[in-house]
């Protein structure tokens, strides 16, 4: 049966600013579980994109003198450039001033107006501007006040229209607890139930246009523009393949794709976004419970255990890193210094070191030792295994296995446990090169078949990290498998034995090139 399509979002970006590591980690993980799905044969669709709209927006062009569109205009331009440098492959740009995007927010606007899950209702309080959105004494600290995350908090009395969360609460409290796979890791899933339990009102969805303008226009009162988190939520149906809001349309491509759609997204915006107004949205709008979409919720990048802010000054440049250390060993240590889920200090000191261990000493170093003996001893000609020797049958033995677990794990989003096998597989084949002495069979000619076995061994290993390797780094691995002059294995389907990396009888390998050069810098982490 072929499998369901894999449909992948990210969070879109705000572009009230340029693109940190923060951002670009989301959108290297996602890009890493697309292409690798992509090598599984499954049909990908990868979303990615920039939240354009809402009051930080209006306020931070407005500081500048410029209008919100041009301010927009070249912050998705940085974005855009990143994701160009970091090789995100994905397949649609989801932009929320795009008129595919308006029109859709309008049409489901309506749709929810209809259907009577709007009303309007005149409110007075406290208004957090940085969160934009009313506040309450529940969030109010020890002190009375309300902490830094609401920024400036202002009093407001205003008439606005409400979409009607309450009233699906019980629904999604019984998906929760229903649904054991909704949200990945776990553990994110009680502290969703807890914030839902406690859920107290409506989620306000309009904003006067007197106070902002910079948003779309609800179809049903010209004088607001939709809250931005509507608007932004939208994007994941705006931009989806086959989807189309107009009523009675054909919607089978779309249901296809979004029967298997995960979202990624940062732990911040689980709760209340995507974990609560989300999954009330689609359903409001009719979605079956089998058709709320997965969340793979990741933790944060900090610095010295410290968020990374403006304010702060310990923002990480994305574009710097990736000139200094190029694009691969900056995706390389994104998705390999991190557990999915966990948060993690970034410091450039151990992308060095991981970069220097695992990437030049550990995989260049055997692909360029593999090629140098190759080239030296059999002219880079390969010949199949024969009467292997015991260390040859138990490095081979890892072949499957290190595929099949590789894959499992990227089925379960743990790019970090999934890269454990890769290393394994790599520094046991360095281990092996040792053990072997292939300098010392190469002086007895009765050791030759040994010879070629340790020779076609080590070339199959390195062809199945290269593959293995792929979505993490796409362009240090299709060097390597050039240097190897061979296509990467099949990764439709489990290898059933040792065999199927092996090489064409009489294969000539390609001359050894470096292809990780070691990193010399030793960089000063008080400066990031
Ligand atoms: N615009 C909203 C998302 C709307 S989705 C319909 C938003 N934008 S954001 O620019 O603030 O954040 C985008 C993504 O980047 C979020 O998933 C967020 O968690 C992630 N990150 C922002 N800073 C981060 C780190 N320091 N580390 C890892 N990811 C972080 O929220």
């Amino acid at each position: 049966m072929k499998p369901d399509p894999f449909f992948i979002t990210t969070a879109i970006d705000y572009t009230n600013g340029a693109p940190h590591i923060g951002h670009a980690y989301e959108k290297v993980l996602a890009d890493v579980l697309a292409r690798h799905q992509r090598q599984r044969g499954r049909e990908v669709f990868f979303l990615t994109g920039v939240d354009q709209h809402g009051q930080k927006v209006q306020q931070s062009a407005a500081k500048l003198g410029v209008d919100p569109a041009e301010f927009v205009a070249a912050n998705t331009g940085k974005f855009l450039a990143l994701w160009k440098t970091l090789g995100i492959s994905h397949d649609r740009w989801a932009a929320t001033t795009d008129p595919v995007h308006t029109a859709c927010v309008r049409e489901i606007l309506s749709r929810v107006h209809s259907d009577g899950f709007i009303y309007k209702a005149r409110q007075a309080g406290f208004y957090s501007v940085r969160q934009e959105q009313f506040v309450t004494d529940k969030e109010r600290g020890a002190d009375g006040s309300f902490g830094p995350e609401w920024g400036e908090v202002v009093e407001l009395e205003e008439e606005n229209y409400y979409f009607r969360l309450m009233d699906h609460r019980e629904w999604l409290l019984g998906f929760i607890d229903s649904h054991g796979d909704f949200i990945a890791p776990e553990f994110r899933r009680a502290e969703l139930r807890n914030a839902v339990e406690k859920l107290a009102g409506d989620l306000c969805i309009s904003r006067p246009k007197s106070r902002l303008s910079w948003g779309i226009e609800l179809p049903f009162d010209s004088d607001y523009v939709t809250y931005v988190w509507f608007d932004a939520l939208v994007n994941y149906l705006s931009f989806a393949p086959g989807f189309d809001p107009a009523p009675g349309a054909d919607l089978t491509t779309f249901r296809r794709f979004w029967s298997g759609i995960v979202h990624v997204i940062g732990k911040d915006i689980l709760v209340p976004p995507h974990g609560v107004y989300w999954p009330v949205m689609l359903h409001a709008l009719g979605f079956a419970d089998d058709q709320i979409p997965r969340l793979l919720v990741h933790g944060w990048w900090n610095i010295a255990g410290a968020k990374m802010s403006k304010s702060v000054g310990n923002i990480v440049d994305p574009v710097d890193l990736c000139e200094r250390y190029g694009t691969d060993a900056v995706r390389y240590f994104l998705v390999r210094d991190i557990a999915v889920g966990q948060d993690a200090d970034f410091a450039e000191s151990r992308l060095v070191s991981r970069a220097n261990a695992e990437l030049a000493n550990g995989l260049g170093n055997l692909l360029n030792r593999t090629l140098n003996m190759a080239k030296r001893y059999r002219s880079g000609r390969l010949v199949p295994v024969k009467d292997p020797d015991e260390a040859t049958i138990v490095l081979r033995s890892m072949f499957p296995s290190c595929v099949e677990t590789f894959c499992r794990r990227m089925d379960a989003f743990a790019v970090h446990s999934a890269l454990d096998t890769v290393v394994g597989l790599v520094s046991a084949a360095n281990a092996y090169v040792d053990t072997t002495a292939p300098w010392k069979l190469a002086k007895q000619p009765e050791q030759g078949v040994q010879l070629d076995n340790v020779l076609g061994t080590l070339a199959a290993a390195i062809r199945i990290a290269a593959t293995l390797l792929q979505s993490v780094i796409p362009g240090k691995a299709a060097v390597i498998l050039d240097q190897l002059r061979i296509a990467p294995v099949s990764l439709d389907g489990v290898p059933a034995d040792a065999g199927f990396a092996d090489f064409p009888d009489g294969h000539v390998l390609g001359d050894p090139l470096p292809v990780f050069p070691r990193i010399e810098t030793t960089p000063d982490d008080a400066g990031t």
